[in-house]
């Protein structure tokens, strides 16, 4: 494990800066991707193919397909879904403003609508009032890695006959009721960016449910094109430019090896954090999902993030000064995210303040804490420290 250390001579009371993430990525997977490189072939190959049956083998032999992003794997999987121009798609505001770029992108319109306090994923009680008679499909965000209730949502898609495409982004390992998201569910988007538990650099990938829907994923990938072996093409359907490299699967070939010691160590600098910081400070922690075995109930997280929310009510200074005062104590502190409904683009589509609290409330008050597998114990301690020093003081009325 890579520890905080003392920054230079002298400077004892100095560490290192502690950002909110850093990929792990091990000398092994740095030597295979020199090989790839070495190798003649560096763009979509056998590299390519080793991911998606290894990630295929994960899924339960279900196909998988990877892409240059997620955004591109959900866009087609709207696609394969049939969700186009005149259908809606309901989601939530509370995420990557890819989640609902994607619905635009395919030409339908998203509806938002908002989150359970508690767990801060999509209401599904909402959810199922938001269904009219142009609603195709659902996209239910697993924020930070905590999943969405799966049998209620899946019970709703059926009720409404409505696809699902899972915005799985940020839930790579992640469970419900015992079974890794993935295994089961319609279509299923997981991303590999380098914040993400597993990284490509750049990348995601889609589990599908059937080997055509797979064909039609590998045309939209690259510019909708098939090959035939005699060495003949044809182009039937707009596809786009998203095929993932060689090297990039290199690096998530070697990722997938260390994924479940990578979440196992997540959830323990997750369980330190809950120890660690000081009840008074008013921080309103994230649910604590470390699964069935824990009795905590049938979601289980990955600990993509570790995102307390500030008691910005108490406080006399904001998150821009809180953040920045963290930054100063050598920790990054990270925001993820903002309501979407209230971006320029989405305002332009009607959509107004005070629509959704909750996801308003969290949005303005959330805060992304150091988490990542390569921390050690004692950076939970720090961070616990730094809250402390930067909230105790500006709280009710102490004085800033
Ligand atoms: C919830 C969510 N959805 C979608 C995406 C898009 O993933 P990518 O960056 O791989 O396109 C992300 C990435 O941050 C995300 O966090």
């Amino acid at each position: 494990m890579r520890r905080a250390r003392p920054c230079g001579a002298g400077a004892s009371t100095r560490m290192e800066f502690l950002p909110f993430t850093r990929p792990s990525i091990d000398e092994a997977t740095i030597a295979a991707v020199a090989d790839v490189l070495r190798s003649g072939w560096i763009t979509t190959g056998p590299k390519c193919r080793e991911l998606e049956a290894r990630l295929s083998d994960r899924y339960g032999g279900r196909p998988v397909r990877v892409a240059n992003s997620a955004t591109a794997a959900m866009e087609f999987a709207l696609r394969i879904a049939g969700v186009g121009p005149g259908d809606e798609v309901i989601t939530t505001p509370l995420s990557w403003v890819a989640t609902a770029n994607v619905v635009l992108t395919v030409g339908a319109t998203p509806v938002f609508v908002d989150v359970d306090p508690r767990t801060r994923n999509l209401d599904l009680d909402a959810l199922e009032a938001a269904v009219g008679p142009r609603t195709r499909a659902v996209i239910p965000v697993d924020l930070a890695g905590l999943p969405v209730d799966r049998d209620r949502l899946y019970a709703i898609a059926r009720r409404h006959g409505l696809r699902v495409v899972e915005d799985a982004a940020q839930a790579m390992g992640s469970r419900w009721a015992g079974r890794e998201i993935g295994t089961g569910g319609d279509l299923v988007s997981i991303s590999f960016h380098p914040n993400k538990n597993l990284t490509t650099i750049e990348g995601g990938c889609l589990v599908l449910n059937s080997e055509d829907e797979a064909r039609l994923f590998e045309k939209l990938r690259l510019q909708g094109v098939t090959r035939a072996p005699d060495g003949t093409m044809d182009c039937d359907v707009l596809g786009y430019k998203a095929n993932l490299t060689d090297v990039a699967a290199a690096v998530g070939l070697g990722q997938l090896g260390q994924l479940d010691a990578f979440n196992a160590r997540r959830a323990r600098l997750a369980r330190l954090y809950f120890d660690a910081i000081d009840p008074s400070l008013g921080l309103a922690l994230p649910p604590r999902a470390f699964g069935p075995a824990a009795g905590d109930g049938p979601g289980e997280s990955n600990w993509h993030m570790f995102q307390p929310l500030l008691p910005l009510a108490r406080m006399s200074i904001g998150r821009a000064e809180f953040i920045e005062r963290m930054k100063a104590q050598g920790i990054g502190v990270g925001v993820h995210y903002p309501a979407m409904h209230r971006f320029t683009l989405y305002r332009a589509r009607g959509w107004r303040d005070g629509q959704f609290p909750h996801a308003e409330r969290i949005g303005d008050s959330t805060v992304t804490l150091p988490l990542f597998p390569a921390m050690a114990d004692d950076d939970v301690g720090r961070v616990a420290r730094a809250l402390a020093g930067v909230i105790a003081p500006v709280l009710d009325g102490a004085g800033a």
